[in-house]
C-alpha cells in the first residue's frame, strides 16, 4: 500500500467533506468478537433511512508540530463535546499508522444526528459510518487512491468496522452482510458487502418503526456484552446457528418468503437477549414493556395475518418490521395498542434506505 504521507509536492488547501450516513438494523445478529473487531459469526442487516448522522470533516494544514497525536476539535450539534472528542481521537490515532496524513492536518469534526438526543437510539452505526466515509473522501481528495467506487466503499466499511463493528454494514444500500459466509460471494470478516440486489423487491419498501421503550443509557454496553460471550456456555452453538441461518434467511429474502423471514428474525432477537440472560454475570436489557409489545405483536399477527415481525438490538426498544403495503394498518395498530408502552409515546419511524449520501 502506498504510504499516505503529505509532502511539499502536494500542499493542502483547507477544505471539508460531508457525509450523511444511516443506522442499520441487524436481522442476523453479530454478538461475540475477537481480534481487532472481527466477528465470531456473519451478520445481515437492513440499511435504514431516517435514523442518520450528518458529519462534516474540515481539514487544514497543521500549524502545531506533530506530537504523535492527531489534532482534533469536535462539535456535536454545534457544541464542543469532550467525551465524543476523546473517543474519536482514540479512533483516529489508531488509524494514523496506516493513514499518517491524519497527523499532518488539523481536523475538525462537526456532527449531529437526525433523531432526538437521548432517544434511546444507538448512534454508533450511523456516526462511525459517516466518519469513515469522510475519512475516505479526504484520503481520495489528497491522494486519489479511492477513485474506484467499490474500493472506496470497501475501505469505508473497514474503517467503520474498526470504529464500531456493526457500523461497517451501514455503507451499503438496502441490505448488507458482514462476516465470511459460504452463502455470499466475496464476503469477509474485514468488511461488509452489499446484498440489496440479491433480495426480493419487497425489502426495498420495508419499514422499521422503532418503539422507544426506554431512553435510558444501557446498563451493560455492547462492548461488555461482546466480551461476556467469551465465557458463555452457549457461544459455540450460537455461532454455528448464525452461520447456518444465513443461508436460510437469504433464501427466504430472495423469494419474498415473509413467514420464514419473520421466524428467523424474531428468534435472532430473542436469542440475543437469551445470551445476555445466561452470561456470567447475567443481565437483562428487555423491560416489561418490551415483552408486552412482543406479546401484542404475536396476537396481532394471529388475529389479522398481517406480516409484522419484531426485532431487538442490545437494548429494550422494539423494532417493528413490515412491508410498505400494510403501513396504514400497522400504524393504526401502533397508535391504538403499542404507543402506550413507549416512553413519552415516542416512536422513531424508519424504513429501508439507499445508504449514505455525500453532501
Ligand atoms: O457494533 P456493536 O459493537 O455496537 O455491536 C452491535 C451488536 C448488535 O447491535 C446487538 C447486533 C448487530 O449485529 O448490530
Amino acid at each position: 500500500m502506498s504510504k499516505l504521507i503529505l509532502d511539499s509536492s502536494n500542499p493542502v488547501d483547507p477544505g471539508q467533506v460531508v457525509w450523511r450516513s444511516p443506522s442499520n438494523i441487524a436481522l442476523i445478529k453479530y454478538w461475540g468478537k475477537h481480534g481487532v473487531q472481527l466477528p465470531r459469526n456473519p451478520s445481515l442487516s437492513l440499511t435504514l433511512a431516517s435514523s442518520c448522522t450528518d458529519t462534516m470533516l474540515q481539514y487544514a494544514p497543521r500549524e502545531t508540530p506533530d506530537d504523535g497525536q492527531v489534532e482534533l476539535d469536535f462539535f456535536f450539534h454545534e457544541e464542543e463535546n469532550e467525551s465524543f472528542r476523546a473517543k474519536t481521537l482514540e479512533f483516529l490515532n489508531s488509524l494514523a499508522p496506516t493513514m499518517p496524513f491524519l497527523r499532518q492536518l488539523k481536523l475538525t469534526v462537526r456532527t449531529g444526528n437526525s433523531f432526538p438526543h437521548s432517544a434511546g437510539i444507538a448512534s454508533s452505526a450511523s456516526g462511525m459510518s459517516a466518519l469513515a466515509l469522510c475519512l475516505c473522501s479526504l484520503e481520495d481528495k489528497l491522494f486519489g487512491t479511492l477513485r474506484d467506487a467499490d474500493a472506496f466503499d470497501q475501505k469505508a466499511s473497514v474503517l467503520a468496522r474498526l470504529g464500531s463493528g456493526s457500523a461497517c454494514r451501514s455503507i451499503f444500500p438496502y441490505a448488507a452482510v458482514w462476516g465470511a459466509t459460504q452463502y455470499v460471494q466475496g464476503s469477509s470478516d474485514e468488511f461488509a458487502v452489499p446484498v440489496g440486489d440479491q433480495i426480493h423487491d419487497m425489502f426495498h419498501d420495508f419499514h422499521d418503526d422503532i418503539l422507544i421503550v426506554s431512553r435510558e443509557e444501557k446498563s451493560v454496553s455492547s462492548r461488555a456484552g461482546h466480551a461476556l460471550m467469551e465465557g458463555n456456555p452457549y457461544a459455540e452453538p450460537r455461532y454455528a446457528q448464525a452461520r447456518a441461518r444465513m443461508g436460510t434467511l437469504l433464501e427466504a429474502m430472495k423469494g419474498g418468503d415473509l413467514a420464514t423471514f419473520g421466524k428467523i428474525v424474531e428468534d435472532e432477537a430473542l436469542t440475543l437477549h437469551a445470551l445476555m440472560m445466561c452470561s456470567n454475570p447475567s443481565y437483562t436489557l428487555m423491560r416489561p414493556a418490551s415483552l408486552a409489545i412482543i406479546e401484542k405483536v404475536h396476537q396481532y399477527r394471529a388475529d389479522t395475518g398481517n406480516p409484522v415481525y419484531f426485532t431487538l438490538d442490545a437494548g429494550p426498544n422494539v423494532h417493528l418490521l413490515y412491508p410498505g403495503e400494510i403501513i396504514t394498518d400497522v400504524r393504526k395498530f401502533i397508535d391504538d395498542h403499542l404507543v402506550q408502552h413507549c416512553e413519552d409515546g415516542y416512536v422513531q419511524q424508519d424504513w429501508v434506505g439507499e445508504g449514505p449520501e455525500e453532501m
